[in-house]
């Protein structure tokens, strides 16, 4: 028995960095899953590659902005339609906002909000429904350590993740009794993508403030993410689970 068999997910920015890695462990973990992404060029290959890997259809990338609530009813369509329910929903896709209070413009602001944090909104206003015709399930929501300390820059960003530990608890509170569980994972400083190009001495400061004194691999992050759309995480609920080296015990 696979920790996610029957499982149909959607992961959210599932077609690299961190969303990539939840992608690839949940059918590795048994699960069926829709990517939403807005890498369309990219999308279609990565599913097609692990589809070849499975020998079957356990992965479909169709285009998803997480800003948007008509993009987001299609997907849940898609999702019940192909794979017959909608049981996990991994809100993963994030952009960062990295300039501190005075230099955040309201462009920056309005998007990194709009992405982090109404993207995790609306993905769990429309995919509550279908949980609820499945029968009950599971949401990971994408906070960060920047959601629990302040870091002195990135005061989009930070308000964000924190917006999400508090969306996540009103929404356990709100579905417990359906059976639809809902936690925050977060992820410290992790080797994708997106810290490809932050300087030199902010990787420093950020690896002096680890005491695993190193970056993440995206596989250590999914295997908590794992741990809390499988069955073994039942009585957990507005949790936050923080994978972090160790961050944010110093
Ligand atoms: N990498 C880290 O160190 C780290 C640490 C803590 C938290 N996080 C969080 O983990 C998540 C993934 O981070 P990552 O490092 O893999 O980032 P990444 O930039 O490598 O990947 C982000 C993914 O989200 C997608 N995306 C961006 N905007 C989108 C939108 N509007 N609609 C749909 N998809 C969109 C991108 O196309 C991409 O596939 C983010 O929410 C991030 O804030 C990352």
């Amino acid at each position: 028995m696979n920790a996610l068999d029957g499982k149909v997910a959607i992961i959210t920015g599932g077609t690299q960095g961190l969303g990539g890695a939840y992608t690839e462990a949940f059918i590795r973990h048994g699960a069926c899953v829709v990517i939403g992404d807005v890498r369309d060029e990219e999308g279609p290959d990565f599913a097609a590659r692990l589809n070849a890997t499975a020998g079957t259809v356990r992965v479909l990338y169709e285009h998803l902005d997480v800003t948007k609530a008509e993009e987001w009813s299609r997907i849940a369509g898609i999702a019940e339609a192909r794979f017959g329910r909608l049981t996990t929903l991994v809100n993963n896709a994030g952009v960062p906002g990295r300039d501190g209070i005075e230099d955040t413009t309201e462009e920056s602001w309005a998007r990194t909000i709009n992405v982090d944090l109404k993207g995790c909104w609306l993905g769990m206003k429309t995919c509550i429904p279908a949980m609820r015709r499945a029968g009950g399930g599971a949401i990971v929501n994408t906070s960060s350590t920047s959601g629990l300390v302040g870091t002195g820059r990135g005061a989009p960003y930070c308000s964000a993740k924190g917006g999400v530990v508090a969306l996540t608890k009103t929404a356990a509170a709100q579905y417990g009794a359906e059976n639809i569980r809902v936690n925050a994972v977060h992820p410290g400083l992790v080797d994708t993508p997106r810290n490809k190009n932050i300087s030199d001495e902010w990787r420093r400061e950020m690896l002096r403030g680890t005491p695993l004194g190193r970056m993440a691999r995206p596989d250590e992050i999914a295997n908590a993410v794992v741990f809390l759309a499988s069955d073994a995480s039942s009585f957990m609920t507005g949790s936050s689970l923080i994978v972090d080296g160790g961050m944010t015990a110093i």
